[in-house]
C-alpha cells in the first residue's frame, strides 16, 4: 500500500518515534473486521447460533465482535433476515458513546451507509424517534437499504444538507451523532482510494465543512442535550482543533467518555489555544486496538441558541398527504386478512403508503426532501394492495397471519436467489421466516409461494 509521504511527514511530527513506527507497521496487517448484533431481531447468542463463523467480543461494544479477515459475512441468511450489520470494530465506538435511551430523538446526520444509524436504533429499541440524513443521494439510497434490512420501525430519513434540516428541527433533538465527512486516515488500510486521495489541503477543506456542519448541529440540538462528534482520521486540524473551535461558542461542555479499555486522549497540545478539557475527547488508534481508528468528542450543549436573524425558507413542495378512509379501503383488506398488528400516521406519496414514526407530523417534513417518510407498507395497486419488502422485516412472525418457516439454510438460500418454493399448502400473502425472523413477502397459491424477495437484492450464489 502506498502511504502518501506528506502524511508520514506530518504523523512523524505528531507521534513519539514508537507509535509512529507502530502505526506506519500497523499498514502491513489485515483489515479487522466486525459485526454487530441487531438487537431489534434477536440477542448476541441468538445471533452467535445463527452463524456460521468464530465471534470474538469487541471491549467497547456489548454486541460487537471481531470476525475473522477471510470472512464474508453478507453471503449468509442470517445477513437477510437483519441479525447483524457488518461494522468496523472502531466505527462502534461513536454511537456507544452517545448512549441513547428508549424515547429520545435522536439525529444520525450524516449517516450512510448507516452502521451507527442502526446501532442508535438498537438503543432505541423501537420507542422515540431515529432521523438519519445522508446528504448524497446515492449513497443515501444504501442507508434506505440497510435501515431495511435491519427492520428499524421509527426511522425518518432524510437526504438534505444540515442547514435545511435546522430550518425545520430547530432544538428539537435530545441527542445528536456528527461522523463527519473526513479525510479518512483512518481508513486507508481498508480502502486504498482513501490514502490516494488524501492532501494536505483535503484536510484543510474537511475541517471547514466540518466547521459549518456544527453550526447547523447546534441549532439542532435542545439545550440539555448531548452530541458526539466522530470522525475517522487522525488529523488534529478535524479533530481537536474543530471542537476548540466550536467551543468558542460558549455553550457546550465537553464530557468523559468512558468506553471499555480505550484512554488514548486528545492532545490540547495538537489544538492552537491548548484547550485542557479536549483531554475529555478521544482517539482510537490502529496502534493500540485492533481497529482501523476514530476521533470521539462527546459535548453536552448548555445554553440555547441566540433567536436567527433570517430564518432559511424549505419550498420544496411535498407529494406526502394524509392518507383518507377512501384511499385506505384496499390496505384495511389486507391488514383484516393478514395483520396482527396496526400501523398509524398513514400517509400516502402517490400510491405509495406509510406509517409515519409517532408524534411526526405532515409538517415536520413538508419543504423537506424525504428519504423515507417512515415505514413503508406497500403500494396501492388497482383494487388490491401489495406489501413492501420494508413492511416485512419490520414484522415478527407473531404480526402476521400466515407464516412459512424455510426449512434449512438451503431453502433459504432458494428463496434468497428469487426461486419459488414448493410443497407449502398455503394461500395468498405468506411472510417467509428464517426461524422467527422474516427473509421477506411470498405469495401463495396451489402448494407454491411466488417469491416477492426483491430483484435488486437477490444472491446470485451462496
Ligand atoms: C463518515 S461518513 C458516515 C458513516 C456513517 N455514519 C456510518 O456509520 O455508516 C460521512 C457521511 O457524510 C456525508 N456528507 C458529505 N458531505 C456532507 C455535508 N456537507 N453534510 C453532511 N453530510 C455530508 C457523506 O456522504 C458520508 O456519507
Amino acid at each position: 500500500m502506498q502511504i502518501p509521504e506528506a502524511f508520514k511527514e506530518k504523523m512523524r511530527g505528531l507521534l513519539n518515534d514508537e507509535d509512529y513506527e507502530k502505526l506506519m507497521s500497523s499498514y502491513d496487517g489485515t483489515v479487522n473486521k466486525g459485526i454487530r448484533t441487531n438487537t431489534l431481531k434477536c440477542t448476541p447468542e441468538e445471533m452467535a447460533r445463527k452463524t456460521p463463523f468464530e465471534l470474538e467480543p469487541v471491549d467497547w461494544c456489548p454486541t460487537g465482535y471481531y470476525i475473522d479477515s477471510d470472512i464474508r459475512p453478507g453471503k449468509n441468511p442470517a445477513y437477510y433476515a437483519g441479525l447483524y450489520y457488518v461494522q468496523e470494530p472502531t466505527a462502534m465506538t461513536s454511537a456507544e458513546a452517545l448512549a441513547p435511551e428508549p424515547g429520545d430523538w435522536v439525529l444520525d446526520l450524516c449517516a450512510a451507509p448507516g452502521g451507527k444509524s442502526t446501532q442508535l436504533a438498537c438503543m432505541l429499541g423501537g420507542q422515540g424517534l431515529l432521523v438519519a440524513n445522508e446528504l448524497v443521494n446515492n449513497r443515501a439510497e444504501i442507508l434506505a437499504s440497510n435501515v431495511e434490512r435491519m427492520g428499524v420501525p421509527n426511522a425518518l430519513l432524510f437526504n438534505e444538507f444540515p442547514e435545511r434540516l435546522a430550518a425545520r428541527f430547530r432544538e428539537r433533538f435530545d441527542k445528536i451523532l456528527v461522523d463527519a465527512p473526513c479525510s479518512g486516515e483512518g481508513m486507508f488500510r481498508k480502502d486504498n482510494g482513501a490514502a490516494e486521495e488524501w492532501n494536505p489541503e483535503r484536510v484543510l477543506h474537511c475541517a471547514k465543512r466540518q466547521i459549518k456542519i456544527l453550526e447547523s448541529v447546534d441549532k439542532l440540538l435542545k439545550p440539555g442535550g448531548v452530541m458526539v462528534y466522530s470522525t475517522c482520521t487522525f488529523s488534529p486540524e478535524e479533530n481537536e482543533q474543530v471542537i476548540e473551535d466550536f467551543l468558542g461558542n460558549d455553550r457546550y461542555e465537553l464530557m468523559d467518555i468512558d468506553l471499555g479499555g480505550l484512554n488514548d486522549r486528545g492532545r490540547p497540545e495538537w489544538s492552537e489555544k491548548g484547550t485542557p478539557a479536549l483531554t475529555k475527547t478521544l482517539h482510537v488508534m490502529p496502534f493500540h486496538v485492533r481497529g482501523e481508528g476514530h476521533f470521539i468528542a462527546k459535548l453536552r450543549k448548555t445554553a440555547e441558541c441566540p433567536p436567527e436573524e433570517e430564518a432559511l425558507r424549505l419550498k420544496r413542495k411535498s407529494r406526502l398527504k394524509p392518507a383518507g378512509r377512501r384511499e385506505l379501503g384496499d390496505y384495511e383488506v389486507f391488514a383484516e386478512e393478514y395483520l396482527n398488528r396496526r400501523f398509524n400516521n398513514l400517509h400516502l406519496q402517490g400510491d405509495q403508503l406509510y406509517s409515519l414514526p409517532e408524534g411526526i407530523t405532515l409538517k415536520d417534513i413538508e419543504g423537506l426532501k424525504v428519504l423515507r417518510p417512515g415505514i413503508h407498507l406497500g403500494t396501492l395497486k388497482k383494487n388490491r394492495f401489495e406489501p413492501s419488502h420494508t413492511l416485512a422485516m419490520v414484522l415478527k412472525p407473531e404480526d402476521f397471519k400466515t407464516v412459512y418457516t424455510v426449512k434449512d439454510d438451503e431453502e433459504a438460500y432458494t428463496y434468497l436467489k428469487g426461486e419459488p418454493i414448493t410443497g407449502a399448502d398455503l394461500k395468498g400473502w405468506v411472510l417467509v421466516c428464517f426461524e422467527k425472523w422474516p427473509l421477506g413477502f411470498g405469495k401463495a397459491s396451489q402448494g407454491m409461494i411466488k417469491n416477492h424477495f426483491p430483484k435488486g437484492l437477490r444472491i446470485r450464489k451462496k
